[in-house]
């Protein structure tokens, strides 16, 4: 499976790349704007920044709703740098542009899916990857975790090559679920990455260890 990080903080994306185990980023408007990313120029420089930090994908997203505001926006984007993918909402008019850009080489992510006939309707059009959004589902007290899995079969029974992004991650076990469930890619904030490493016995473990190891130096140092 692999690993994206879900944001657009520059110094999060270097320190998850630091730890040799990232694929890819992904970005939204609301991250953009959390990070205080205004202004057309500012926002493509940001993009061009976070390709250079990465050796991976790097979802870009449109604003643009309609097909010939999402065709422009996308080809801008995808100009931008050969590492660019270009995030398109799962709507009617997205769909058309995912189609239109797959037949022009250009790779996509279709953002915003909450359901495995929207999944389809993205894999039959040549999305690149799709982004089901895993903790927005439990937020409605469903099981975000069952349309990961969902999907995951589906394009297995028809070898669709749309790969299922696995996103609105919230937790470690949010990671290890879609690795259970076959999901291609989780994009995750660096928190549910870095929680991957915790584990109180290895703690425990360590700190016996380095102890034992002081104790025995301590010994060889008296004889
Ligand atoms: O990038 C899309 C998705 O990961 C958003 O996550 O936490 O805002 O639901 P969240």
């Amino acid at each position: 499976m692999k690993f994206f990080i879900d944001t657009a903080n520059l110094s999060q994306i270097k320190e998850a790349q630091d730890l040799g185990v990232l694929d890819g980023v992904t970005t939204n408007p609301s991250l953009m704007a959390k990070e205080g990313i205004v202004g057309q120029e500012n926002v493509l420089k940001h993009y061009v920044d976070i390709c250079n930090i990465v050796t991976g994908d790097v979802s870009a997203e449109v604003i643009a709703t309609d097909y010939k505001g999402i065709i422009a926006e996308g080809e801008m984007l995808a100009a931008l740098h050969k590492q660019i993918v270009v995030k398109v909402p799962m709507i009617k008019e997205g769909i058309k542009a995912i189609k239109y850009f797959s037949s022009k080489g250009i790779r996509t992510n279709c953002t915003l899916v909450f359901s495995a006939g929207q999944a389809i309707l993205a894999a039959k059009a040549g999305a690149t990857y799709l982004s089901p959004f895993i903790g927005r589902i439990d937020d409605m007290n469903q099981d975000g975790m069952e349309l990961i899995k969902q999907i995951v079969l589906i394009y297995k029974n028809y070898g669709y090559k749309t790969q299922v992004l696995a996103a609105s991650i919230r937790s470690s076990m949010h990671i290890v679920k879609c690795a259970e469930a076959g999901a291609d890619v989780a994009t995750c904030p660096l928190s549910a990455i870095l929680d991957l490493l915790k584990h109180p016995l290895t703690d425990i473990g360590l700190a016996k260890f380095l102890a034992d190891h002081k104790k025995s130096e301590e010994k060889a140092l008296v004889k």
